[in-house]
């Protein structure tokens, strides 16, 4: 199985990065292929809605999102992380997102297979999982599009200073669990 992560805090040790991280190396453990991409390195410009991949077999936005469609084309799995920025996905995580449009033809058909697993791991202050559990459904809803089918989250609280997760023994293994068993949790 190959599966891609990609992170959408800034934070060196950010929370949801280390999760994600977590979630990847498991994986490894267990013989699958593993690519991870921290969207704040890369250069993904926000989608600029300018048609160019109807009109096109591709976008036509010439940055490093094409290194995150080729993998995730050849993906079996994604996970995807973010922090929780005003009730939201980070900037880094939904510019990245909105890109996927470039993945979608004219008619709104993916240009990748269906049925790829798709996990969601969130990170937030707060305590209210509701917060959380409204960008996981945003995030699942988004890759919808692209056929991706819900197989699990985490959603953490509580989470304030990076490397807080790292004290957190509940949700490192909630994390070890999640490819494996897909909680939702
Ligand atoms: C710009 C900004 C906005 C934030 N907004 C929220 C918020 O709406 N709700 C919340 O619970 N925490 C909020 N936080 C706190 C982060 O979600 C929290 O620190 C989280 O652990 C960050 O994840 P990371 O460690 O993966 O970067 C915000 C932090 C920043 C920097």
């Amino acid at each position: 199985m190959r599966v891609v992560g990609i992170a959408g805090s800034p934070r060196r040790e950010g929370n949801s990065t280390t999760l994600l991280e977590t979630a990847l190396e498991v994986a490894r453990e267990q013989g699958h292929t593993t690519k991870s991409f921290v969207a704040r390195r890369m250069k993904v410009q926000p989608c600029i809605a300018c048609e160019g991949c109807k009109r096109g077999p591709k976008c036509v936005v010439d940055d490093d999102m094409h290194d995150i469609y080729a993998a995730m084309a050849r993906a079996d799995t994604l996970v995807v992380a973010t922090p929780i920025y005003y009730y939201a996905a980070s900037g880094w995580l939904k510019a990245v997102v909105d890109r996927t449009y470039g993945l979608l033809d004219r008619e709104s058909r993916p240009r990748i297979a269906p049925g790829k697993k798709l996990y969601v791991i969130t990170a937030q202050e707060e305590s209210d999982r509701a917060d959380g559990a409204v960008v996981v459904r945003q995030l699942e809803r988004a890759f919808a599009w692209l056929g991706m089918e819900p197989a699990g989250s985490i959603i953490a609280t509580g989470l304030d200073e990076a490397g807080a997760v790292l004290e957190r023994p509940d949700l490192l293994q909630a994390a070890r669990e999640l490819i494996t068993n897909g909680p939702s949790g």
